[in-house]
């Protein structure tokens, strides 16, 4: 048995914290580092570390059963939906969705930015797909009005993009699209604010953001909508043999799926969805006043889509956002650059990001106003 180390490392706490703007990986819950390192050594008294248990023994066991449980919970997920912890990243879900759920028909995406732009592009390889609407000649700074959308009728489902972690644009409810099931990639809004789930027959989100560590994808589905994949589909890539297998078909991520459970209950602790939505909404506010305060920063996204987890925005030149970004480093303001696709400045203020850290972060920009503005 090993010997548990002391937990009396000093932690970076509120006082010399770097904050991490990083739009993913981004920063965990503070109160969740710690606790994963008291327990790192020896996993509850098992004398083993949670990084070298058996996927198919008790412990792990405990832990699957625990974090769907709490995910069910948080999320008020019905029956009637699977929840599955996958390989692969969102990018997986890109090919997965189409494979599982219209095997031989087609289906209908919205393209309002970077990421469903990706998942067109995938799912074009593995089905017939109709772009009902595109928001490129707006330079994706909001989503196209509906009453313009070329809906496919016939499409088994449409794909849209919750939040487009690059360019800031944030549905702010499920499209309205009678039966037709809704997809909705959630990568980087799950959890920050209630989400009804029984408007969507798919949800998916890579854990990175507002669920852990990279490594573990969470695919939340409902059942009657599973379809056969087409002939030649490896296992890996069909819904019903991850839902057969316990999500176990192969090796899981144990320790990012470890992680997101302690994530859940960090959540839980916090009050749940509504409470962490309402903290969220603060600090989306708290840094949007201070973008449109005066001209010196601009961010373009109508303001009817702006997403409250990732804000974008550019000051007067190129030069001027790279200076914004070494000197915010110098102030432990860190990973504010833009996505390398479009430049400029983004701040990601997922749920792990204290009030105090925007604030931080407001402070610095009306610095940086007064002395270059
Ligand atoms: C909205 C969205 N979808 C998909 C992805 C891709 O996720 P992954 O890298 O886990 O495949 C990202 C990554 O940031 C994202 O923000």
């Amino acid at each position: 048995m090993r010997t548990a180390a002391p937990n009396s490392l000093p932690l970076a706490t509120a006082a010399h914290r770097t904050w991490n703007f990083c739009a993913g990986p981004s920063m965990l819950p503070a109160d969740v580092v710690v606790e994963i390192r008291a327990e790192l050594p020896d996993y509850r008294g098992s004398g083993q570390s949670v990084m070298e248990i058996n996927h198919r023994g008790p412990i792990f066991q405990g832990i699957a059963a625990e974090t769907e449980a709490d995910l069910r919970e948080l999320m008020a997920i019905p029956p009637e939906y699977a929840v599955l912890f996958l390989h692969g990243g969102a990018t997986l879900q890109y090919a997965m969705v189409p494979l599982n759920l219209a095997p031989n028909g087609s289906a209908n995406y919205l393209v309002t930015g970077y990421w469903s732009e990706r998942a067109v592009a995938d799912a074009r390889r593995v089905c017939r797909l109709r772009v009902a609407a595109d928001g490129k000649s707006n330079g994706y700074t909001g989503i196209p009005s509906q009453s313009g959308w070329d809906l496919d009728p016939t499409g088994a489902y449409l794909h849209h993009t919750v939040n487009e972690t690059i360019h800031g644009i944030e549905f702010q409810e499920p499209p309205a699209v009678g039966d037709m099931p809704l997809v909705g990639d959630m990568t980087s809004m799950i959890l920050s604010r209630p989400v009804d789930v029984r408007r969507y027959g798919l949800i998916y989100a890579s854990a990175q953001k507002n669920l852990g560590i990279s490594g573990v994808t969470l695919v939340i589905v409902r059942r009657d909508l599973l379809r056969e994949p087409p002939a030649g589909t490896p296992s890996m890539l069909d819904y019903r043999a991850h839902l057969d297998a316990g999500c176990l078909l192969n090796t899981p991520p144990v320790f990012a799926w470890y992680v997101a459970g302690k994530v859940l209950q960090w959540l839980k602790r916090q009050g749940g969805v509504p409470a962490i939505a309402e903290r969220n909404r603060r600090k989306a506010e708290l840094l949007y006043r201070q973008i449109d305060s005066s001209g010196f920063y601009v961010n373009r996204v109508d303001p009817g889509c702006r997403s409250l987890m990732n804000m974008p925005f550019r000051l007067k030149t190129p030069e001027l956002d790279s200076l914004f970004v070494k000197e915010a480093e110098g102030a432990h303001l860190v990973n504010l650059a833009g996505h390398r696709s479009t430049g400029g400045i983004r701040a990601s203020l997922y749920n792990a990001m204290p009030e105090e850290g925007v604030r931080a972060l407001v402070d610095f920009m009306r610095d940086f106003e007064r002395r270059h503005g």
